[in-house]
């Protein structure tokens, strides 16, 4: 009876939460608000990654998003001795792969969304490894961790989310040992170019995905701005290199070659998906970036 009436009220919060989120062009929610809703109903069929994936070699969704979170440890120049600090790191699929790949000393997460803050500690505890995987409830621009304590510190695809990014940098720098190392895969966009209305599509298509996402305007970053922003927080060897050809084309092949994958999602949010992947991939996505960004704190 009681299991009823919660599943009841998980259900409607999810059909109006889509309704709100997706169907109301000013619906806007939270960065928990979105990963609340959104839970383990995403695309993978083995894990429970949130990341777009990195396509060069990859033929299902949880191959592209094992292959980031492997390309971003390799960026990190991630090793057995480390101690780690994970911003953002959804149900911790990557820490788990990076334990068993790289097997870090120590992992420290840090996750703004409660739910999945608990789910991951329970995947965590299940392979036993709860004494190297901390996972702690909270924001990566106020980080509850000391100062220069960490070799290295993670993002995979969730830096774009911080209120601010720079605000993150700083924390990130503060966190670090001299010469310690950050390494993101991020979300950016690229630089205005072109006619008019082109420049007006870009503006348009990037707000409204900034809007919907919960971008901070703060966070309106290209690939230049952002290494000045590293470069600014005081970090050195910085390179931003962009690898979206391998992330959002791919992604929408595969998902227009194969619509099943959607199956897994709320069908309120599989409509707007299934009309997207009618369009061209390249159109859909021309205004946004993907990157790989690395910096050293100064030894
Ligand atoms: C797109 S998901 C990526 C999750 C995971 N890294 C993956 O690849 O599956 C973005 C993640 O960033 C987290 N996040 C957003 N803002 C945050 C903040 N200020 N501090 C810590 N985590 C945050 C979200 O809760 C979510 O887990």
């Amino acid at each position: 009876m009681r299991s009823d009436s919660v599943a009841r009220r998980i259900w409607l919060r999810d059909f109006f939460g889509y309704l709100w989120w997706f169907y109301n062009p000013f619906g806007k929610l939270s960065v928990e608000g979105i990963y609340t809703l959104v839970h383990t109903n995403y695309l993978g069929e083995k894990g429970h990654y949130l990341n777009l994936g990195y396509w060069k070699d990859a033929a299902t969704v949880d191959e592209a998003c094992e292959a980031m979170a492997g390309l971003l440890a390799e960026k990190a120049e991630l090793q057995a001795s480390d101690h780690v600090v994970d911003v953002g790191f959804g149900f911790a699929d990557q820490d788990l792969y990076w334990m068993r790949t790289r097997s870090p000393a120590r992992i420290v997460g840090l996750n703004i969304t409660r739910s999945q803050v608990e789910l991951a500690r329970q995947r965590v505890a299940g392979e036993g490894l709860s004494d190297r995987i901390e996972l702690l409830a909270g924001s990566a621009t106020s980080m509850p961790l000391p100062s220069a304590a960490f070799d290295k510190v993670l993002g995979l695809e969730s830096a774009f989310h911080f209120d601010t990014r720079e605000d993150f940098f700083a924390e990130a720098l503060r966190v670090l040992r001299p010469g310690g190392r950050l390494a993101l895969a991020d979300v950016a966009r690229l630089p205005r170019r072109g006619a008019w209305h082109r420049r007006f599509l870009h503006w348009y298509s990037w707000n409204f995905y900034r809007w919907k996402y919960c971008v901070p305007p703060e966070n309106d970053d290209d690939r230049d701005s952002y290494a000045r922003k590293l470069e600014a927080a005081g970090f050195v060897d910085v390179k931003v290199e962009s690898i979206r050809e391998h992330v959002f084309a791919p992604l929408h092949h595969a998902l227009a070659a194969n619509p099943t994958l959607l199956r897994r999602m709320h069908f309120l949010a599989r409509l707007p998906y299934n009309l997207i992947l009618k369009l061209d991939g390249e159109r859909v996505y021309f205004a946004y970036d993907y990157l790989i960004a690395t910096a050293v704190k100064p030894a």
